[in-house]
């Protein structure tokens, strides 16, 4: 009996590890770091470029330090937000977004005790976080990582392309975020910003 829930396990980790992305700070990348800011929590060690690699790397890595996360599926999202973000969300890789932020996110453990419910009211009903993130669509493309399951110190690592002439427009954005009773749930949070090298 114990052998088929073990064999389950295993490929199902296998399909996960296989999604998995790697993150890279350190002297050389496909992005040049601009900034490294510890809004909140431990800071993460200074490094000049940044790495996003589709494998989990976590063997023969040699930067100052990887964070990974995998895409997953929607968790607060109703049927009228999901159909809205697809409608208005850009791709990633436009030309003219030659801007990004590398925002990782950790959330307290009092967040991951509420039930999802809970989670929903405080994230948009309370926070309107999905509300006031549309209103920024198209121009910052958006990608959100989980990390939490992964055993990585971060639970989200979240992903963000932008033309920099939007720069302001996206600090806006962090500003309204931050503000709101979800942002009183984060216990770490470093904002990297980056141009392409
Ligand atoms: C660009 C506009 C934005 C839009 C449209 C947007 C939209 C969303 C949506 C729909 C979700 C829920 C995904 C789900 O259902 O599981 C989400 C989650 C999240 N977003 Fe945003 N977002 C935006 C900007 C931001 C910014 C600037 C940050 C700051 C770092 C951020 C951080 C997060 C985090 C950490 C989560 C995961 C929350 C959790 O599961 O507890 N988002 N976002």
């Amino acid at each position: 009996m114990p052998i088929l829930p073990a064999l389950g396990d295993s490929v199902r980790k296998r399909e996960a590890m296989k999604k998995i992305t790697s993150f890279v700070g350190g002297t050389s990348g496909a992005w040049r770091i601009l900034s490294m800011e510890t809004v909140a929590g431990e800071p993460l060690s200074l490094a000049t470029h940044l790495d996003i690699l589709d494998s989990n790397l976590s063997e023969n890595f040699s930067g100052n330090w990887q964070l990974r996360g995998s895409r997953s599926y929607e968790r607060y999202t109703n049927h009228e937000e999901h159909e809205q973000l697809i409608q208005k969300s850009p791709p990633l890789g436009r030309p003219e977004a030659n801007s990004a932020a590398l925002i990782p996110i950790q959330k307290t453990d009092l967040w991951w005790q509420l039930s999802q419910d809970e989670r929903r009211k405080i994230f948009e009903e309370e926070s309107h976080h999905i509300e006031i993130g549309m209103a920024y669509l198209p121009a910052i493309a958006r990608r959100l990582y989980h990390s939490k399951d992964l055993g990585e110190p971060f639970d989200f690592l979240t992903w963000f392309e932008f033309d920099s002439k939007d720069k302001l427009a996206f600090d806006k954005l962090l500003k309204e975020l931050r503000q709101s009773k979800e942002w009183t749930y984060v216990q770490r949070e470093i904002d990297i910003r980056l141009v392409r090298s």
